[in-house]
């Protein structure tokens, strides 16, 4: 089955993908009240207006870490095959090790991560080309001081942890706060292979600000025989597997009393609150996880308040279903759904296979680093303790 040009275009508006990301002409800007993203850089970058002035902000400032930086989708038609890009979208996983946020999981089926792949990559360029040698392409990599931005993980052989200083004909690489925004924005190189055609590698290291005029990536004074060895090392090089080093949990529970108040700073109104929120005074929306978004319908489940809480997740015939009872598991639900996260990230996440991605459980928060053990912890002894609203 292939769905047309039009439904790709319907498909990025219900996934909602411009909460996110920019892409001129493919993506409409949202409204500030639905992007993740540019809310949080305004913030940052002190640049909301009037009505959300005042003493909260130095607060805000110093509690936004996820979701500041994504990287544009802009050029990829001539960066990323089309196939991994459908399966990015049906398995994504972490690629960037600066960014806290990882693409979020998405309850999208094969047919639509297929058209969303062919609008984003009308076209691929598969000629085939010549590489150079690894091995020098191994020393332009330490001589140019492509480390000081890319991590390239599991090499048989790794590379220098002292990294040059970029030596980039770029004049913005000569800016401190430049760099510190190119680091986070840098992906990690290992997966390139999958990522990249050898042609595209080497039309990216020519000039990456022709391909994507916004990139964070300098461009080098390359010659043609340093880009084929440089493209030879990070195509070629030798990795090893990822280390898919099981997550355990291991809880030893607290002798004192936890209250609300003390899981509620520490992770539900610190992290979950921001997708599961009371939709009254955010006029309907009460995030992703509660009344919808992201191509979710919401799970009806607010998690701002102890009543609601205690409620749990609204079921289609309107009742109610407790997110804190525990399950056939012998652990609640919302538990769950915390270790799937950290299961998630051990794992790199991929999910087993495409088709059986929509099945399996959704880490929470979605998308975000995993809430530490202990907190987790923490959450599971204010629930055995019978959820104490404490003072
Ligand atoms: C909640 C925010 C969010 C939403 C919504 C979102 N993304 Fe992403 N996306 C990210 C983040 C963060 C990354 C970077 C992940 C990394 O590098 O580890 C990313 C990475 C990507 C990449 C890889 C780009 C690259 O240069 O590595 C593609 C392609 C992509 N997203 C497409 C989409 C599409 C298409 C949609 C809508 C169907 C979408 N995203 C929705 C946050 C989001
Ligand atoms: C109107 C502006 C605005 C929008 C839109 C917005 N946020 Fe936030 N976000 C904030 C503020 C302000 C904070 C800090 C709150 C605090 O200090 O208690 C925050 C904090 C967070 C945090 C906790 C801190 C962190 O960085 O991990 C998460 C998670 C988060 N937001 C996720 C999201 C997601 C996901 C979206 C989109 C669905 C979103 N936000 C949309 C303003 C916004
Ligand atoms: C100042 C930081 C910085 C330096 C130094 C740097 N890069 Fe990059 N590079 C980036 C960023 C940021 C991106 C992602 C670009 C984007 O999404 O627009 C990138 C992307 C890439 C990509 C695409 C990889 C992928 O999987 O998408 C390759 C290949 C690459 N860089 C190679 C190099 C090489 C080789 C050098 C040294 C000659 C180098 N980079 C130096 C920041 C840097
Ligand atoms: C970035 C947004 C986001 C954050 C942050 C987030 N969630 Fe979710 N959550 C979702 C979405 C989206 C769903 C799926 C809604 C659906 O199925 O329609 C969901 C679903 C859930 C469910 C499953 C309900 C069911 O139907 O079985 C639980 C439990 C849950 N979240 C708990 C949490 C907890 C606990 C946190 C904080 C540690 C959290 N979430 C943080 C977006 C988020």
């Amino acid at each position: 089955m292939c769905l047309s040009t039009s439904s790709a275009e319907d498909l990025l508006q219900r996934f909602e993908c411009a909460r996110c990301h920019q892409a001129p002409g493919i993506l409409k800007a949202p409204v500030r009240e639905k992007s993740c993203v540019s809310c949080h850089q305004d913030i940052l970058g002190g640049k909301l207006d009037g009505k959300y002035q005042g003493k909260a902000m130095a607060r805000w400032k110093k509690n936004i870490h996820s979701l500041t930086a994504v990287p544009g989708l802009v050029g990829l038609e001539k960066r990323f095959r089309r196939d991994w890009v459908a399966d990015f979208l049906l398995r994504p996983h972490s690629i960037r090790p600066g960014l806290p946020a990882s693409m979020p999981r998405l309850k999208i089926t094969r047919e639509e991560a297929d058209a969303i792949a062919m609008l984003l990559v009308p076209t691929e360029d598969n000629t085939p080309v010549t590489l150079g040698s690894a091995e020098e392409g191994r020393k332009a990599f330490t001589r140019y001081g492509c480390a000081s931005c890319h991590q390239f993980s599991g090499l048989t052989k790794p590379i220098d942890p002292q990294p040059m200083e970029p030596q980039a004909k770029d004049p913005r690489s000569k800016s401190a706060s430049y760099t510190v925004e190119a680091v986070r924005l840098a992906p990690d190189l290992r997966f390139t292979r999958e990522r990249m055609s050898s042609a595209a590698v080497l039309r990216w290291l020519k000039n990456p600000q022709e391909i994507n005029p916004g990139t964070m990536m300098p461009v080098f004074a390359l010659s043609a025989a340093e880009r084929a060895d440089l493209a030879a090392f990070i195509l070629r090089e030798s990795i090893e597997p990822i280390q898919r080093t099981p997550f355990r949990f291991s809880h030893v529970p607290v002798t004192r009393k936890v209250s609300y108040k003390e899981v509620s700073e520490k992770v539900f109104r610190k992290v979950c609150w921001h997708c599961h929120s009371d939709p009254k005074p955010a006029r309907g929306d009460g995030g992703p996880g509660n009344t919808g978004g992201f191509g979710y319908e919401g799970a009806g489940l607010d998690l701002g308040s102890y009543e609601a809480i205690l409620r749990g997740k609204r079921l289609a015939d309107g009742t109610y279903q407790s997110v804190i009872a525990k399950d056939d598991s012998g652990l609640p639900l919302i538990i769950r759904h915390m270790l799937a996260r950290h299961e998630e990230v051990a794992a790199e996440y991929r999910a087993k296979s495409a088709d059986t991605a929509r099945e399996e459980i959704l880490g929470m928060p979605l998308g975000l680093p995993p809430i530490a053990s202990e907190d987790i912890g923490l959450v599971l002894d204010w629930i055995e303790q019978g959820v104490p609203r404490g003072e």
